[in-house]
């Protein structure tokens, strides 16, 4: 779906979040990667609460890649682990906040007890009204492009009618607008398989902050930095066209 204008044309309407940096601050305490992962998934109620107050409308989770089964067994399985429990844990809460839950990413290959909570979630929170929360498990921009095309090709689509419309229709943000802001946490500039086609006009903001120590002022610094910016689309505003006060009526000096 493209992007609506915005109310005030300063708060985004969706915001995207790669969050990095859990094994990493798991290591700087000593800790095991896995205990990252888990303090990382309790800031997330926080970040929603700061983007809720602000007036953001939909907040997607890139919370595991299609690549990040390549990690260690260990790492993985106790990924699985945590985001089951803390899907079972906090649906409930979300619920009472309005949430709607949306799972973005292949299911097949999800661990039985995390698919079964994320079913669950979407099942419970499908109806309700406030903030939508998109959380990206087992993810990648480049197979969901795939999927895609072999949808479109299994349901028979006239070629003529296949436009970015309908094909937007076709991936697994077909509920949402293409994000307005993604924030990279963990200090790393690339997209690592996000959102690749819906990210096409996104602004980027990056932090060297790992996604554990994520604070509310920071998430305020981003939204702040995405206000001040112009976005163009690929072509000019008017004051792009005629800087510094120029006059547009006058007219070219020979
Ligand atoms: C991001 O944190 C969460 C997942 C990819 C599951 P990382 O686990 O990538 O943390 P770093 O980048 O190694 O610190
Ligand atoms: C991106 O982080 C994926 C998620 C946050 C889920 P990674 O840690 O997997 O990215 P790379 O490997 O540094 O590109
Ligand atoms: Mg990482």
């Amino acid at each position: 779906m493209p992007n609506p204008p915005s109310a005030d044309g300063n708060i985004p309407i969706h915001v995207a979040f790669i969050m990095d940096g859990n094994g990493r601050w798991a290591q700087k305490q000593g800790l095991p990667r896995v205990a990252g992962h888990e303090v990382g998934v309790q800031c997330i109620q926080r970040v929603l609460e700061t983007l809720g107050a602000l007036g953001v409308k939909f907040v997607t989770l890139y919370a595991f890649s299609t690549e990040n089964w390549g990690r260690p067994q260990d790492e993985v399985d106790g990924i699985m682990d945590v985001f089951s429990e803390a899907v079972a844990n906090q649906t409930q809460a979300l619920h009472e906040k309005n949430v709607r839950i949306v799972h973005v990413g292949r299911t097949e290959n999800l661990h039985p007890d995390l698919n079964n909570a994320v079913a669950e979630a979407q099942r419970l929170t499908s109806n309700n009204t406030g903030i939508t929360l998109n959380v990206a498990f087992d993810y990648g921009g480049r197979a969901e492009i795939l999927e895609a095309v072999r949808r479109i090709i299994e349901d028979g689509v006239n070629v003529d009618t296949i436009d970015e419309e309908l094909f937007s229709q076709y991936l697994f943000t077909a509920h949402c607008p293409d994000p307005d802001l993604i924030i990279r946490t963990g200090g790393e500039h690339r997209i690592s398989n996000f959102l690749l086609w819906q990210s096409a006009y996104s602004e980027m903001y990056h932090t060297s902050t790992l996604w554990p120590d994520l604070q509310p002022d920071e998430i305020i610094q981003a939204l702040q930095s995405f206000g001040s910016r112009r976005r163009r689309y690929g072509a000019l505003n008017p004051e792009d066209q005629f800087p510094d006060g120029a006059d547009e009526a006058k007219p070219i000096q020979e």
